[in-house]
């Protein structure tokens, strides 16, 4: 019996040395978490979830003060979300998927989305989601696509029937600082973090960054063909756009419709007005028009943080990408579902078919290499290397396996 007794006692004994071990653990990933401005992704995602992260977790964080003791909690500091917006319409579900899929797989701080679809999107698009919750590193918003009453016929209809949502972000997501704003057709090729960290670099005046439309004024569009002012020598694309929105709804812009200065929300309608007649590409025209007026807000990135068939189709024109690799590809004009551009829909093949599980990742690469070689008779796929450089390198810097783990 006697005996019987000490084995329980040795039981227990283990295992709370084994829960002290693991109170320790927490507190240190907490440290790191708090100081390292999110170096290591589980450290992050740890600190995160201590901050106010999802349900099961919390618990653990508040179990991590025994006795009432704020010995940890002076450690515990919420971590800056980075906030995603998407505006999904008719068929871009699949895409839109792929889209965030490639944002979380990289991705080292933790992502809130905020998804405004069309309401007939909205059951597909949870269940989707709600089947990645158990990752734990994104939070999601569901939106319905929404217009200003009075002209929401005008604006539905300008370019695609969504498009034009997303000049209205700064207004409907109000309790937001800063955004980043992708079409449906852009897949992430290293952290969302890096693209993200730009906003600290914006000067006092700027308040959005985009990349230039075109590198090559020869086969420019605004360049060639527009009729109302655009930004720069070429004009701007506004399919991955960084915002900060803070700054955005507290300005006063400069126009060519009054002689005051008007806030983002009483300009759009006067600017739809009078440019609607001349304007091809909706709202990226508009976005045109307003930085035009006022080049101190724009921060400009190099064109591999949004890099399109226009790139490349018809010979290489981007040469950041030569030398880095692509950092956000864009598949605009549908070039992921046609076979125009084999290389683009390579990519997005792979990262379609692509799951959660590390080792999935990390086979990601050779089968992709091998289809990309297929593409060499493209343009695009001539210089092949610079789809897959910085890929490459996210998955080696977040999928390694550490030496430990062997
Ligand atoms: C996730 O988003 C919902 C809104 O959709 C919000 O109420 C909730 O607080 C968020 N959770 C976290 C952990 O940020
Ligand atoms: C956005 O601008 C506001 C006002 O200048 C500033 O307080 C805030 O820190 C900026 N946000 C980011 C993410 O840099
Ligand atoms: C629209 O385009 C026409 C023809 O190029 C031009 O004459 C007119 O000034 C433009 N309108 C505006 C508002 O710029
Ligand atoms: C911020 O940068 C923009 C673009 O380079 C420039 O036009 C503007 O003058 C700068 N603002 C300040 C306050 O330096
Ligand atoms: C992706 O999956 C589809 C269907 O499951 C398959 O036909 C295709 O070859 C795969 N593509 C890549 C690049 O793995």
């Amino acid at each position: 019996m006697r005996r019987y007794l000490r084995v329980v006692v040795l039981c227990v004994a283990c295992g709370l040395c084994s829960l002290l071990y693991a109170f320790s653990q927490l507190a240190v990933s907490l440290e790191e978490g708090a100081g390292g401005g999110g170096g290591k992704p589980q450290a992050a995602v740890a600190s995160w979830l201590a901050g106010g992260g999802r349900g099961a977790v919390r618990g653990a964080g508040t179990a991590a003060r025994p006795g009432g003791s704020d010995r940890y909690s002076l450690k515990i500091q919420p971590v800056e979300k980075m906030h995603l917006a998407v505006v999904a319409c008719g068929e871009r579900l699949e895409e839109t998927m792929t889209m965030l899929k490639s944002a979380i797989i990289f991705s080292i701080k933790p992502l809130q989305f905020h998804i405004f679809a069309e309401d007939q999107l909205h059951h597909s698009f949870k269940g989707r989601l709600d089947s990645w919750s158990f990752l734990q590193t994104f939070n999601y918003t569901l939106y319905p696509i929404t217009f200003p009453s009075e002209n929401a016929a005008e604006w539905k209809k300008l370019f695609k029937p969504c498009a034009s949502q997303r000049l209205f972000l700064p207004l409907i997501l109000k309790e937001v600082d800063s955004l980043l704003y992708v079409d449906t057709d852009i897949l992430f090729l290293r952290p969302v973090d890096d693209i993200w960290s730009l906003l600290k670099k914006f000067n006092s005046t700027q308040i959005a960054a985009m990349a230039p439309e075109h590198e090559e004024p020869r086969i420019g569009w605004y360049n060639r063909f527009a009729r109302h002012p655009y930004y720069g020598k070429t004009g701007v694309n506004s399919g991955v756009m960084l915002m900060n929105m803070t700054r955005m709804r507290r300005k006063y812009f400069k126009n060519d419709m009054t002689t005051v200065r008007l806030q983002w929300g009483d300009i759009l309608m006067p600017l739809l007005k009078k440019y609607k007649l001349n304007i091809t590409w909706g709202d990226q025209d508009l976005l045109n028009i307003m930085f035009f007026h006022n080049p101190e807000s724009l921060f400009v990135f190099p064109c591999q943080w949004n890099y399109r068939p226009d790139h490349c189709i018809y010979g290489s024109n981007c040469q950041e990408a030569e030398e880095e690799g692509i950092f956000i590809l864009h598949g605009n004009r549908g070039v992921y579902h046609d076979d125009k551009q084999p290389a683009f829909r390579a990519v997005y093949e792979a990262l379609r078919n692509c799951s959660f599980e590390d080792d999935n990742i990390r086979s990601l690469l050779k089968p992709l290499e091998l289809e990309l070689q297929k593409t060499v008779h493209t343009y695009c796929g001539k210089i092949y290397k610079i789809f897959i450089k910085q890929l490459a390198k996210s998955v080696r810097d977040r999928y390694a396996r550490s030496p430990k783990e062997k």
